[in-house]
């Protein structure tokens, strides 16, 4: 399998300092090649209920020194539990296209797009899957391949074309239009309400980074909230809050290209702010029976430790899990996130206890209904906190491809946190190479291992609703442009010509069963 290595603008930027590097999982460190040792395979702290097979001798050395032997699936379909809501997600940034069209505003993702260097091959925002206007034909596709539910964000820019203000009545009626549909062809909603699409003029006064943004975004939130009215639909606040903070504001990969640390932890703390308020806005309008959750969707995944590195991986584990998890389901925030040490956020840790004004954790820790986990892999550090991998990559950086680290992500939020239903909102994989492949082998085989992982983990009594697969369409996929294809169904983005992928096929086939069979 060919791998199109491309020196990307994100290697080019990386930081020089290494325990910054792991935090970033666009601009992972290329290991070049060296692979930890299976005895100095080791689990951080959280992840120690559920050793992880080595890859290379099947035992599993744990911080605590256990050994286990490696889960195998049973030889007969894993069946999930009745009503379990199967669907495929996307984003509007991703696939909407059309992005000035009746009214929308620019967002920081089109003036970042806009710049030289920033996304391969210099794409832009258009015309992405031009689903803007396809939606009715993709609706068609939905139903053809047998999704019983839909992910899909509203974009901010459409809704409120400065970021505050009267809302913009076209832009909100796409997204009516869009639900209706769905309803009416029996696929269940899921409306993201942010994915990254911040409006530029709330950038221009500080975006993230500025406690006035989460306001903004309250505001917003109760106009889409209104104009969907009583519909039925699970509703998530925010769409990875890390990625925005590391790769937008620290690593400057992602929109919009700044590199301050300090500014990084307040996006943290502004989102999970703006997610608390959010969910305050849906409760003031929503009659508790509705037939409608809200929640936030976080991107998790176990941190694992070279030889000697326990201390580095729980302080990474703190960066990439605990920051998030901890205020939004404790109401408090980790106090080993932030530092100089190993494996830490290497940032001011003033600038968070500034950031964070009285009551704000409790706001931010307002019930929810459900928590979106989004999983794509593993973290692995060495002793400095640097980046090690220890599984093989997809054609994804960042990507360290291991479907046991799903299972232990899914059992260590039941393990370590209050009860609350659980939602995959995304979980998939690239193709190999820019023009994709219909044989999507690969995919298969990675959907089918994870599914494998998320049926272990409900009949292991994890409260599991749902599962969406990343994503619907080949889309535009941020840094990398239209040159990484994440989609169950190819793109032609000359011709905007859909066709299903094998693993489609075999989505539809699990669909139908409610259950997923073992491999050949
Ligand atoms: C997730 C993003 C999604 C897409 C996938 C590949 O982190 O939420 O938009 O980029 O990665």
């Amino acid at each position: 399998m060919s791998h199109h290595a491309r020196p990307t603008e994100a290697a080019a930027r990386r930081p020089a300092d290494p325990s910054a590097m792991s935090l970033d999982r666009r601009t992972l460190l290329q290991a070049g090649g060296w692979i930890v040792g299976a005895s100095g395979l080791a689990l951080a702290a959280g992840c120690t209920r559920t050793p992880s097979p080595s890859p290379t001798t099947g035992t599993t050395a744990t911080a605590g020194g256990a050994a286990t032997a490696p889960w195998a699936p049973p030889s007969e379909p894993m069946a999930f539990p009745e009503g379990f809501r199967w669907g495929a997600a996307t984003s509007a940034f991703q696939v909407e296209g059309s992005t000035t069209a009746d009214g929308r505003g620019p967002s920081i993702w089109d003036t970042f797009a806009a710049l030289p260097g920033t996304i391969d091959g210099g794409a832009t925002g258009d015309p992405a899957a031009d689903h803007y206007r396809r939606w009715r034909s993709d609706l068609e596709l939905m139903s053809s391949l047998g999704l019983g539910a839909y992910r899909f964000s509203v974009a901010w820019p459409r809704v409120q074309p400065t970021g505050s203000g009267a809302a913009n009545a076209r832009g909100l009626d796409f997204y009516k239009n869009l639900v209706d549909g769905l309803l009416e062809r029996n696929i269940h909603p899921a409306v993201t309400l942010y994915h990254w699409d911040l409006p530029q003029p709330l950038q221009d006064a500080g975006g993230w980074p500025a406690r006035d943004t989460a306001a903004r975004f309250a505001d917003y939130a109760a106009i889409v909230f209104d104009a969907l009215g009583d519909r039925p639909a699970d509703w998530f606040t925010i769409n990875e809050p890390k990625t925005t903070a590391y790769v937008g504001y620290l690593y400057g990969s992602h929109a919009p290209g700044l590199t301050d640390p300090e500014a990084a932890v307040r996006a943290v703390h502004h989102q999970l702010l703006a997610h608390g308020l959010a969910v305050q806005a849906f409760r003031a309008r929503r009659a508790a029976d509705a037939d409608a959750g809200i929640g936030i969707a976080l991107n998790l995944q176990p941190v694992y430790a070279a030889i000697g590195a326990e201390a580095a991986a729980t302080r990474a584990d703190a960066v990439e899990n605990r920051l998030f998890l901890d205020p939004v389901l404790r109401g408090e925030y980790p106090t080993d996130a932030i530092g100089k040490l190993a494996g830490q956020l290497r940032a001011d840790p003033a600038a968070l206890e500034t950031a964070v004004h009285d009551g704000d954790l409790a706001t931010i820790a307002a019930p929810c209904d459900h928590l979106g986990v989004q999983y794509y892999g593993v973290t692995a550090v060495d002793r400095s906190g640097g980046n090690v991998e220890m599984y093989p990559k997809s054609e994804a950086s960042w990507q360290q491809v291991h479907a046991e680290g799903f299972y232990e992500t899914l059992t260590r939020i039941r393990d370590d946190y209050p009860a609350i239903p659980l939602v995959v909102t995304e979980n998939g994989i690239p193709d190999r190479g820019p023009d994709g492949t219909l044989a999507d082998v690969e995919r298969r085989e990675y959907l089918r291992t994870h599914l494998q992982q998320a049926a272990r983990a409900i009949d292991d009594g994890v409260d599991l609703r749902g599962y969406y697969a990343w994503s619907l369409l080949d889309n535009f996929e941020w840094a990398r442009g239209y040159t990484q294809r994440w989609g169950l169904v190819h793109v032609d983005f000359d011709t905007q010509e859909r066709i299903a992928k094998d693993s489609a096929a075999w989505y539809r086939s699990v669909i139908e069963a409610n259950a997923v069979a073992p491999g050949e």
